[in-house]
């Protein structure tokens, strides 16, 4: 049952962002979920988390036994805590590729889907960020956005963040990678990513923060902008 529309803050609602890789959501769902009061949850941490926990021990996170072993193994309360997403390494784009390999596995993603709607339902309410949270984790979501942008302008941004803080990278391969990671997380037969049928898509490479951040508070609170 949808939601009814949100107009001010409102003691529950559900946000979902979905979206490629560095298009955004993570910046905008936080700022979202200050700005509305809400929880917020990165399910790219809980993937990157698995895919990184089998790394990590030596195994293949494209092996369907190990990858949902890792995943059925993750503890909610240790997950809800959030120290265990706040690990550094898993920002890694290793973690990244490690994530949509094992997120492509039908069986880690039904053990990570309780964790993700239970914590949707959680009082006042959250911004959940994925790829898949506006089909499958929370269809009903009050508000549903997909915020996208071109590769090069995607990658652009993932150079960026990763000189900033002192990482070694190169555009090319960065590149390459997100384009991998993309081709992985679109063509993969469970949950593929694709906007829901009534999410808004919001292309952000014209975009700086601000105005990406403007715009979903306009789109959320049922003032559709002019220009979309
Ligand atoms: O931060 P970035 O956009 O690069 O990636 P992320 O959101 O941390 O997600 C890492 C990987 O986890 C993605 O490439 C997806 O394969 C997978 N993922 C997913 O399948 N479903 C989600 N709801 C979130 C992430």
């Amino acid at each position: 049952m949808p939601r009814p529309a949100f107009e001010g803050h409102l003691k529950t609602m559900i946000i979902a962002i979905d979206g490629p890789a560095a298009a955004g959501k993570g910046t905008l769902a936080r700022r979202l979920a200050a700005h509305f009061g809400l929880n917020y949850l990165d399910t790219g941490g809980l993937y990157r988390l698995v895919g990184w926990t089998v790394v990590r021990s030596g195994g293949d996170p494209a092996d369907p036994a190990s990858a949902t072993a890792a995943a059925r193994a993750l503890d909610p309360a240790a997950l809800a805590d959030g120290r265990l997403l706040a690990d550094p390494a898993l920002r890694a784009e290793g973690a990244g590729q490690a994530a949509s390999k094992v997120a492509a596995i039908g069986t880690v993603r039904e053990a990570l889907l309780d964790f993700q709607r239970a914590f949707a339902d959680r009082d006042p309410g959250a911004v959940l960020d994925g790829r898949d949270i506006g089909t499958v984790v929370c269809p009903g979501a009050d508000a549903k956005l997909f915020v996208t942008a071109s590769v090069e302008c995607r990658a652009a941004r993932r150079l960026k963040e990763l000189l900033d803080k002192g990482e070694q990278a190169i555009g090319e391969r960065v590149l390459e990678e997100m384009r991998e990671r993309d081709a992985r997380d679109r063509a993969r037969s469970v949950a593929p990513l694709v906007p829901a049928a009534d999410a808004v898509v919001l292309d952000t490479t014209e975009l700086d923060a601000d105005a990406v951040f403007a715009k979903a508070v306009a789109i959320i609170s049922g003032r559709r902008p002019a220009s979309l």
